[in-house]
């Protein structure tokens, strides 16, 4: 696929009053551009953007969108590593916008920007995450019980909640499962992300619905598709150990222990 280079020449950004020592430096931010009503083809563009390097990618892309091309088109809400929307592919790498400093990237290149790979790309870097939310929800991730509700909330020992303290961390921004090369060639993959939520669930004491679940990712599109490429648990912007959580699965599967 042609990916042809514009350049914008104008830079973005304007120094706050009062930060004049600030060392703004000019950074080029490479970002792939589609649009499907112009063309079937992406293209990268170029925008240089005058910022402080200790600001994040979002911040760059705010400029970009609010001073040089309105038209850019990315998803963010909270700007603070919580919702999990602005997952994008950086510099070759998934990660979050709104965590990522531009000092961390090297900014005397130019920084590369592109959708997560794996889910269909609608506009710049929003991709359909439809397929991945399917995959959340079809692992039932809901505590799922039997019998009379209890009088009282369900109580659980501090033990059993450390037992899957690690997958509650989840934010559900995909950046595990789109860095995954199995989702890459066969988007029919449950991913990294849906295994992590169904263990979140699996390895609870307080529910009841661990067996569903694990025939449910006994599936030929489930757990045993997972290659151990380590790819999910590198690129977590929570640090959650992805591939252990799916490797305990897995154990759970042959066990029928969790
Ligand atoms: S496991 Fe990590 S990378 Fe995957 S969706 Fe959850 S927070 Fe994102
Ligand atoms: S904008 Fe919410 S996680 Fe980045």
């Amino acid at each position: 696929m042609a990916t042809p280079t514009m350049d914008k020449a104008e830079a973005a950004g304007t120094p706050e009053p009062g930060f004049a020592d600030t060392p703004y430096i000019t950074a080029t931010f490479r970002i792939r551009r589609f649009n499907p009503e112009v063309s079937d083809q992406s293209e990268w563009e170029d925008f240089e953007v005058l910022i402080d390097p200790k600001e994040r990618v979002l911040d760059a892309l705010h400029k970009i969108k609010w001073e040089l091309d309105g038209t850019l088109t990315f998803r963010r809400s909270c700007a603070h590593g919580v919702c999990g929307s602005d997952a994008m592919r950086i510099n070759g790498k998934n990660r979050l916008a709104c965590k990522t400093l531009i000092k961390d990237l090297n900014p005397d290149k130019p920084i590369t920007i592109e959708a997560i790979k794996g889910l269909t790309v609608l506009k710049d870097l929003v991709v359909d995450m439809d397929p991945f939310f399917q995959a959340y929800r079809d692992v039932m991730p809901f505590l799922i019980t039997k019998g009379n509700e209890p009088t009282r909330e369900r109580l659980q020992s501090a033990e059993d909640r450390e037992r899957f303290d690690d997958t509650t961390k989840c934010i559900l921004c995909a950046a595990c499962t789109s860095s995954c090369p199995v989702f890459w060639n066969d988007g029919q993959y449950f991913g990294p992300a849906a295994i992590v939520n169904a263990h979140r669930f699996i390895f609870d004491s307080r529910d009841e619905g661990g067996e569903q679940r694990l025939e449910i990712l006994n599936d030929k599109d489930g757990v045993w598709r997972c290659r151990t490429t380590f790819n999910c648990t590198d690129a977590c912007p929570r640090g959650i150990e992805v591939t252990k959580a799916i490797q305990e699965v897995k154990r759970a599967l042959i066990t029928r222990r969790f």
